[in-house]
């Protein structure tokens, strides 16, 4: 079964062709088919935008497709950066001014500043929507530390832990991830649909 990634993110797609090896499916990004679209994220929560992404590239291929969306939440600013997670401070911003946006919104209110990062992983094929969860609880530090990761990284403590993400290994990281926990979950219901 041929599967399309819609994703333009080297990154994810790395992690998701990992995932599927051995399954019979065969996934190909956005990438593998020359296809540069940049998909606009305009739903309000990460199940739509994620969606939004697998229906507009499955009306253009009509084949199945898997996409996601994710991004951080923070209690004490009422679930924000939520789905603005990466245009916090603005279009064009850098994860820098988004961590400092984070830590100034945050750094006169009291500890602990829990938060959680979110992902939603997507399957459609025309027929069939499938949504998975997945979550990685912490709490946000108000310096920036470690060099590894992206985005809110290094400002990120996983619950069991004392170093940021940031701090930890990729491999480290990719076991207790938000979107580890996503896709994991709908490549076990896209297995189960497929057999059923
Ligand atoms: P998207 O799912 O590619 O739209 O990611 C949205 C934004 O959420 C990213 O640009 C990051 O700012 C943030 N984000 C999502 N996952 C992570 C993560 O694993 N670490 C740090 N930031 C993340």
């Amino acid at each position: 079964m041929k599967l399309i990634f819609a994703s333009q993110n080297k990154g994810k797609t790395k992690e998701v062709k990992a995932l599927f090896e051995g399954t019979g499916i065969e996934v190909f990004s956005l990438a593998d088919l020359g296809n540069s679209i940049d998909v606009p994220e305009t739903g309000v929560t990460f199940e739509e935008n994620a969606f939004l992404k697998a229906k507009a590239i499955y009306d253009i291929y009509k084949e199945p497709v898997i996409a996601d969306d994710s991004g951080l939440t923070i209690e004490q600013l009422d679930g924000r950066p939520g789905v603005y997670s990466a245009r916090y401070s603005g279009e064009n911003c850098t994860y820098e001014d988004n961590n400092k946006k984070v830590i100034s919104e945050l750094e006169n209110l009291p500890e602990p500043h829990l938060a959680k990062f979110i992902s939603h992983a997507v399957f459609f094929d025309g027929k069939q929507k499938i949504d998975c969860m997945g979550e990685l609880p912490g709490r946000i530090i108000l310096e920036s530390r470690g060099t590894a990761g992206f985005g809110y990284d290094p400002i990120f403590i996983p619950d069991g832990f004392e170093k940021t993400i940031a701090e930890l290994t990729f491999d480290e990281k990719n076991k207790i991830s938000h979107r580890k926990i996503s896709f994991s979950q709908i490549k076990e219901e896209l297995l189960k649909y497929i057999n059923s």
